[in-house]
């Protein structure tokens, strides 16, 4: 079993997408993923309407999904950590207590534009078409990881 998580800042928007995404593109009895968040502002809540909504226009349902924080023991629990940008990259980081935990943590965007240290944008405060633009950027990366990982 691999095991994979997504990390935004509140597991509203980006990371439940995330994870909705990469687990329609891999078998379930190969692949644990799950998504959290840096901050607490959101724990228990689900997705951002927004979310839930563009997902379900792709055929994704993420509704069931609920909001927890990031924790040390996810670097236990998980063989890969995506942050959705550089700021949670960051905070994920500070968390690390060993190489071993560092070399889990990478940037989604990466797996398209390898290096580049790109950030899937924050859709939160925007309108629609951001959490298109979010979705869009998701499906071309997960697909891409999923090709390595199958
Ligand atoms: P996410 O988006 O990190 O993609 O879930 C956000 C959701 C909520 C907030 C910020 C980002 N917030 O500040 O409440």
């Amino acid at each position: 079993m691999t095991k994979i998580l997504m990390v935004c800042l509140g597991n509203i928007c980006r990371s439940p997408l995330a994870e909705g995404i990469l687990k329609s593109k891999l078998p379930e009895d190969k692949f644990t993923i799950d998504s959290a968040g840096t901050g607490a502002y959101h724990v228990g809540n689900t997705p951002d309407a927004r979310s839930i909504a563009v997902a379900k226009k792709y055929g994704i349902d993420i509704s069931n999904q609920r909001a927890r924080q990031f924790t040390r023991k996810d670097f236990v629990d998980f063989d890969i950590i995506y942050a959705m940008d550089t700021s949670n990259h960051t905070n994920i980081l500070k968390i690390a207590k060993n190489d071993i935990d560092t070399s889990k943590v990478k940037l989604i965007l990466n797996e398209i534009t390898p290096s580049e240290n790109l950030s899937v944008p924050d859709p939160y405060y925007g309108g629609v078409q951001g959490f298109e633009n979010v979705y869009k950027m998701l499906d071309t990366a997960c697909s891409e990881l999923a090709k390595k990982l199958i």
